[in-house]
């Protein structure tokens, strides 16, 4: 690995690029600011787009009749980092551990994007030009649901005009094994506030004459789903269209044991999910309703004798094939509307949404990347769907009328969203192969 790459990497992982919070926008800023100062290094042709957001860096190179266009999207947002104290090193100073980058965004989703533009960076130094058209759209929203990027796309929707999408921010099911994803969930988010008492009442004086806003919140999340893990909202399931045989057939046969993976990776005592499926099964093809957040009432040491005025709960769905995140959330108020107990208000208010997205694997490009997978790492080529969003994917479908081709350098303990995020400098490397792999299959 050359240590200029490592050194850049290292910079780019240096700003904290948090997009959810406002207090980082600054930051957030920089981090555009300083892609754009990398790619132009490459005499691409640069524009840091601002939107009522974070602004997308916009990158490409002289563009020649005749050659198939490629788009490349990344994110060079990233999560949080909390909770602070349960990482090894500061997550926004990375360090190299035997062979690892620990810090946040080190695979979510900087590392993978940085892989591919070095990899612009190697064709243009070995040949002078790239053998496609290429177009960058690195966005700083992607974590927030991406928002402001399907307005960029409308408004410069000629200009983007291309043949294809590539996008490394998936996963590979393991170590040196090559994956195509077909397909990812979708999700769309739904806040609830339950509210009883004006204050915090003293639950001696007033205790038993009112409702308790905590009891009535934990009473609606329990609606939610029935005991064997089915989610419980009437009609919730009536658009789900049901795995396909074959891919039944060949996940069983995917190298991995994701019964142990899963139990080792998240420590979980059991594993626990809708009856009737395997893991695999319900991470990748089935809808999911999950608490993110849950609040209210005393969270200090000790006890204090209080019915609480507010609670609060944040929830998304995951969905799935041929879901649609409007009627989710429709039935979703619905369903809690009627479960509500007596003696609290409900409120309720949705939040961003991603489609989920559905493609063939063996369309003439993503056969195109398949090959390409198989020259970097010499191995045969996993498809898989994936459990997690990206919200933009349908979008490059439904407004540049193209496919996405979803070739993730994410390993399975790579920590996304967690404390000690981390990425191989091997995938680090074979991201960069991977990038020049594709284009010149893409090219052909
Ligand atoms: N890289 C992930 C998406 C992902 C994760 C795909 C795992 C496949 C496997 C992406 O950056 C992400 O985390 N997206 C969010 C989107 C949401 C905030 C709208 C997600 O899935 O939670
Ligand atoms: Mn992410």
């Amino acid at each position: 690995m050359r240590q200029d790459y490592l050194d850049e990497y290292f910079s780019l992982l240096r700003f904290p690029s948090v997009s959810t919070d406002a207090s980082f926008a600054d930051k957030v800023k920089q981090c555009a600011d300083w892609l754009a100062k990398k790619l132009k290094s490459l005499q691409l042709e640069v524009d840091v787009v601002p939107t009522p957001g974070h602004p997308v860096v916009w990158a490409r190179n002289k563009h020649k009749s005749g050659r198939r266009t490629v788009l490349i999207y990344g994110h060079y947002d990233v999560q949080p980092p909390d909770p602070l104290e349960l990482w090894t090193s500061p997550p926004f100073e990375p360090v190299l551990k035997d062979g690892y980058v620990y810090a946040r965004g080190a695979t979510d989703n900087k590392g993978q994007i940085f892989a591919h533009i070095l990899g612009v960076q190697e064709s243009i130094e070995a040949n002078g030009d790239l053998p496609v058209n290429l177009h960058f759209v690195i966005e700083g929203e992607e974590e927030i649901g991406s928002g402001n990027l399907p307005p960029f796309l409308k408004s410069h929707q000629s200009d983007l005009k291309c043949d294809v999408v590539v996008v490394s921010d998936t996963g590979m099911i393991a170590q040196r094994t090559p994956t195509l994803s077909y397909a990812l969930r979708g999700v769309t988010a739904l806040e609830l506030k339950v509210t009883g008492p004006k204050i915090d009442l003293h639950s001696g004086i007033y205790g038993g004459s009112v409702a308790n806003p905590a009891e009535a919140l934990a009473r609606l999340l329990t609606s939610l789903h029935d005991r064997e893990g089915r989610i419980a909202i009437p009609g919730f399931y009536d658009d789900v269209a049901p795995l396909q045989d074959w891919e039944r057939a060949a996940w069983k046969k995917l190298p991995v044991n994701a019964d142990e993976e899963v139990l080792k990776e998240t420590g979980a005592p059991e594993l626990f999910g809708e009856a009737g499926y395997t893991t695999l099964e319900r991470i990748w093809a089935r809808p999911t309703a999950e608490i993110n957040g849950l609040g209210g009432g005393y969270q200090g040491p000790g006890t204090k004798t209080v019915i609480p005025s507010k609670t609060m709960a944040k929830l998304t769905f995951r969905l799935v094939p041929n879901q649609s995140a409007e009627r989710v959330v429709e039935l979703a108020k619905k369903h809690l509307e009627k479960n509500k107990p007596p003696g609290v208000t409900l409120e309720m208010e949705g939040g961003h949404n991603g489609p989920w997205y559905l493609t063939d694997p063996n369309s003439q490009y993503a056969q195109a990347a398949q090959r390409a997978l198989r020259k970097t790492f010499d191995r045969d080529v996993a498809l898989i769907r994936e459990g997690g969003s990206i919200p933009i994917v349908s979008d490059f479908r439904n407004i540049l009328g193209v496919e996405t081709l979803l070739l993730g350098l994410a390993l399975p303990n790579c920590r996304a969203h967690s404390p000690n995020e981390n990425f191989p400098v091997e995938n680090f490397e074979a991201g960069i192969r991977m990038n020049r792999a594709v284009l010149q299959e893409l090219a052909a």
